[in-house]
């Protein structure tokens, strides 16, 4: 048996995350580290995109979120967005058969109105296509700012308010949830961040607010299925406790303190 066969026979299926949200980092490192252009880096990264995406399917995750640019990143080098804008165009154009095929939608969120309209157009036909897809929910982060989302969210609150739809008192984190991108979905059960780097980069801040977080030295252009799954295997083996004590949760009364 291959070692992701093996690896996959040892994940509790009924405890499986439903939404994993994922920090692809390291591509530049990796390149560099190969005497290659960052952008090498970059183009690697698709790869391991694909492995992910093909292995939360497998293995029925309802949500994936990959961050694949932040707000922040516009201020590289213009050499190095124009061409990671090239390659996310191109991913966007030769993935949407196979999305289409695999019953994956394409969920772009963050501020598409900074792309290029040419990246834009590719990412709205693309999530126009496969909107109709239930198996796997792809939220794509393109010009994503955690803070920039949570700030539209309130500007859309007070809008709603202001117009009479919404009442003051009824603004609860749960109706605001849904003033987000990732409305209506789960809030992400598994965050992984690959390269060594632990912090969150202005990822979800909302969202992320009860998620196991899980940081990895691997570098994303050499992250497979294999790493995946034991992100997996290493949150199945957490206590979510949500606030609660531990024998709440267990129903152990003693909590096994006083036996
Ligand atoms: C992550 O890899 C991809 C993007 C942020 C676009 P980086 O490009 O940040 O790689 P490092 O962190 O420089 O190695
Ligand atoms: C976070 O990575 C953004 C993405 C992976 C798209 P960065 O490389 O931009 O984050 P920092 O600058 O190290 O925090
Ligand atoms: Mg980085």
């Amino acid at each position: 048996m291959s070692l992701i066969e093996e690896k996959k026979r040892l994940v509790d299926r009924g405890r499986l995350p439903r939404h994993v949200a994922i920090i692809m980092d390291g591509n530049g490192r990796w390149a560099e580290r190969q005497n290659l252009h960052r952008i090498e880096g970059h183009r690697k990264g698709l790869e391991a995109v694909k492995e992910v995406v093909e292995i939360s399917k497998e293995l029925g995750i309802e949500v994936l979120t990959l961050y694949a640019f932040s707000k922040e990143n516009w201020q590289r080098p213009k050499e190095e967005v124009d061409q990671l804008m090239e390659l996310l165009h191109d991913y966007l154009l030769s993935e949407r058969d196979r999305l289409l095929e695999e019953g994956i939608r394409l969920n772009p969120i963050g501020d598409l109105d900074d792309l290029p309209p040419r990246v834009r157009e590719a990412l709205l036909e693309t999530a126009r296509m496969t909107s109709e897809n239930r198996d796997l929910i792809l939220n794509l982060a393109l010009s994503y700012s955690g803070r920039w989302e949570i700030l539209k969210g309130v500007k859309r609150a007070i809008e709603e308010v202001r117009e009479g739809r919404l009442r003051l008192q009824d603004l609860t984190p749960e109706v605001f949830s849904g003033f987000l991108s990732t409305a209506g979905l789960p809030d992400p059960d598994l965050l992984i961040r690959t390269s060594g780097e632990q912090r969150i980069s202005n990822f979800l801040l909302w969202q992320l607010a009860y998620t196991e977080l899980y940081f990895t030295e691997v570098l994303w252009p050499e992250f497979t299925k294999a790493d995946f799954l034991d992100a997996i295997l290493d949150y199945q083996s957490r206590e979510r406790r949500f606030g609660l004590t531990s024998s709440q949760l267990t129903g152990n009364p003693s909590g096994g303190a006083r036996s």
